[in-house]
């Protein structure tokens, strides 16, 4: 069996800043209660036009620059997003066309804020099997498209954004062990009513918008968090101690606090891109990997666990060798 590797990472955010005290000036809430019941102080927001293959193509370019590939020499692209440019084709066969590199697979993989944890499960499965020796996954999400601006339950806490890394096949790991999960017995505490089989038609109002029951998610958020985690690491014969740096889904500052009080993890392993970037749903873990590589926190070498959660539910983590 083959392993996969992070040959490189990139990421890419819009340029507009929307700051707590621009939403003060949109909605009833403060920017002192957004800080502490999220931790976000600002997000980035796509301009008008930017669609999800922009940024994607952006984080992609960064993360080829970084492994020192070109794109021709990539065989397979799997993106994750649930806001794509179209509904058909898909964001990876549009990013494919920009970056030039024809013929390989290429698909999009919706599990929301999971995506690019989904995404990169699966490129791994690829290498391994020696079907592909070398795949780009990304996770971009123009997020606040799907956004109610009214809503001051979620507003406050989504952004836009893009993170890719170059996989590789290399003859150790690497990538040691990934998990994916899902109950879709949730679907209604976090999801868009509206949508194309269902009707785009605002059946009642707002349906093409994000709901979210918010205290519930974060329940869950923080139990499955911290149940991944213990259970991808018990099985690999791992403890906390182990790890370099923890990697979650950047939801919210409080839930990343209590997966990692749970865990007994300190806080200064954990990367926290929250206060900055908001949640940007797939993009959020790839990002963060990213900004703690180029700041030069992740060295080759530490054991990571990267961890995603999201809309359905979906979930998943990836333990690797950076
Ligand atoms: O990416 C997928 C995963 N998503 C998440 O993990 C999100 C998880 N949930 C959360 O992050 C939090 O639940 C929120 C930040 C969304 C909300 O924080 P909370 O502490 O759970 O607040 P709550 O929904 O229980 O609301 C508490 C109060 C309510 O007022 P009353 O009913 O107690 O009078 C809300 O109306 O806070 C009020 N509230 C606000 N007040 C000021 C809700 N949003 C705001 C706001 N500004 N923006």
């Amino acid at each position: 069996m083959n392993y996969a590797r992070i040959a490189g990472t990139g990421s890419y955010l819009p340029e507009k800043v929307l700051t707590n005290a621009d939403l003060e000036k949109m909605i009833d809430t403060t920017a002192e209660w957004v800080v502490e019941r999220t931790g976000v102080e600002e997000r980035h927001i796509a301009a008008p036009g930017e669609t999800t293959c922009d940024l994607s193509e952006q984080a992609a370019r960064r993360a080829l620059a970084a492994a020192g590939v070109e794109p021709t020499d990539i065989d397979l692209i799997v993106l994750g997003t649930t806001t794509p440019d179209h509904v058909f084709p898909s964001v990876a066969t549009q990013l494919q066309h920009r970056l030039g590199c024809y013929g390989g697979p290429a698909f999009d993989v919706q599990a929301v804020c999971t995506g690019f944890v989904y995404a990169l499960d699966i490129a791994n499965r690829f290498i391994q099997t020696g079907a592909v020796r070398r795949a780009l996954v990304v996770g971009a999400d123009t997020f606040t498209r799907i956004i109610n601006w009214q809503d001051r339950g979620t507003c406050i806490l989504f952004g836009d954004g893009a993170g890719a890394v170059v996989l590789e096949a290399a003859s150790e790991p690497g990538i040691i062990d990934s998990r994916l999960g899902a109950d879709g017995r949730y679907k209604e505490l976090l999801w868009v009513p509206a949508g194309v089989s269902s009707g785009y038609e605002q059946t009642r109002e707002n349906a093409a918008f994000v709901e979210m029951r918010g205290s519930e998610v974060f329940k869950v958020a923080v139990t499955t968090l911290k149940e991944i985690a213990e259970q991808i690491l018990a099985a690999n014969h791992l403890t906390v101690t182990d790890l370099n740096w923890l990697i979650p889904h950047q939801a919210n500052r409080r839930i990343l606090s209590a997966t990692a009080k749970r865990l007994g993890l300190p806080e200064e392993r954990m990367v926290d891109c929250v206060r900055t970037h908001g949640n940007t749903s797939a993009a959020s873990v790839p990002l963060a990997l990213d900004v703690a590589v180029r700041d030069g926190r992740i060295q080759r070498g530490d054991t990571l666990l990267l961890e995603g959660f999201g809309g359905g539910f979906t979930w998943g983590a990836v333990l690797l060798k950076y």
